[in-house]
């Protein structure tokens, strides 16, 4: 029984099986109408809705992908993951928690409403003003030294160099005065310090890095592996800080449809709006798609229900 059972441990997903699972999900939703690319930021409305690519790659480094894996989109909030490694890396695991929490907000994703609940406390670094927070935490001599030191981080995490789409940077920082307000506040309250517009800089910019699905997939998959980039081998965030990085995924990494995606899926999961969502089934595999149009949650429709069908076909459910 335990050999034949969906979720056994010692259960090694076969090329064919993934392979089915990828192929059936990416046909199924190919013509799917529904959601619409983000405008709040200008640069985001022109990018190819049709744009689809999944990826899945496991914890042993087998890459498995479908549809278009090589178009770039901007990382968006999925960075957020990245960047809250890098500072657990370089100051443990307790100074987000002691910062700005780790509670899901139930808010959507920019809300002031809940920064003003607890003056800054009791959010997460997966929220805007907890991310731009947690930018503001990376140690470095200055702005260049801090940005080189996300940028390698995400780059470790893809195992490729990755570069900044700049008409998005340049988009969003022309329009970026709600984030500008949420880390004003943020620094009133004591959660940033007085460089705070240079956080809110650097953040926008670590929003703006160009990744295909591949690279997205490859980062998931290392968060599926302990923090071991499984095809470059390179262990690129400590082991220890993996578990809570997957926790506070799992609670807030879809903001206020976290628990409606939970439930569907258990898988800890990262949405950006460029369209793509990463996932997380620890120990076996890391899958992710990018598809533009969103919900309103701000949530890739298509990657919600492309990685939950084929999440669900190989058993990636760890509950
Ligand atoms: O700060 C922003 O609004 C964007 N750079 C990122 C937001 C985002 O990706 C939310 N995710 N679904």
């Amino acid at each position: 029984l335990l050999g034949s059972s969906a979720w056994c441990c010692s259960e090694t997903l076969s090329a064919e099986r993934i392979e089915k699972a990828l192929n059936s999900a990416y046909e199924k939703y190919r013509n799917l109408n529904e959601g619409a690319n983000a405008d709040y930021i200008p640069a985001l409305a022109e990018v190819d809705s049709n744009l689809y690519g999944i990826a899945l790659v496991t914890a042993d480094g087998r890459v498995f992908t479908a549809g278009d894996v090589k178009s770039e989109v901007s990382i968006q909030s999925i960075s957020k993951v990245y960047t809250m490694a890098l500072v657990m890396d370089q100051q443990g695991p307790g100074a987000l928690l002691e910062n700005m929490g780790v509670d899901a907000t139930g808010q959507v994703f920019n809300s002031i409403v809940a920064i003003e609940q607890y003056k800054g406390a009791e959010m997460n670094p997966l929220v805007n003003a907890g991310a731009i927070a947690t930018t503001g935490m990376v140690q470095g001599k200055n702005a260049d030294a801090i940005w080189q030191r996300i940028l390698e981080k995400y780059e470790a995490f893809a195992g490729r160099k990755l570069s900044v789409l700049e008409d998005v940077y340049e988009s969003e920082a022309a329009t970026n005065q709600r984030n500008q307000a949420i880390a004003a506040l943020m620094h009133a309250y004591g959660h940033i310090d007085e460089h705070y517009l240079r956080a809110t800089d650097i953040y926008t910019r670590q929003c703006s890095v160009g990744v295909n699905a591949r690279d997205l997939g490859i980062m998931a998959a290392t968060l599926a592996s302990a923090g071991k980039n499984p095809v470059t081998g390179k262990q690129v965030v400590e082991a220890d800080n993996v578990p809570e990085i997957l926790a506070v995924m799992a609670t807030a990494g879809l903001y206020d449809d976290a628990g409606k995606w939970l439930y569907k899926t258990g898988l800890p999961a990262k949405s950006g709006v460029g369209g793509g969502i990463v996932a997380v089934s620890p120990g076996k595999f890391g899958i992710a798609v990018i598809s533009p149009p969103l919900d309103a949650a701000g949530n890739s429709v298509r990657a919600q229900k492309a990685i939950a069908d084929i999440s669900n076909a190989l058993g990636g459910n760890p509950y």
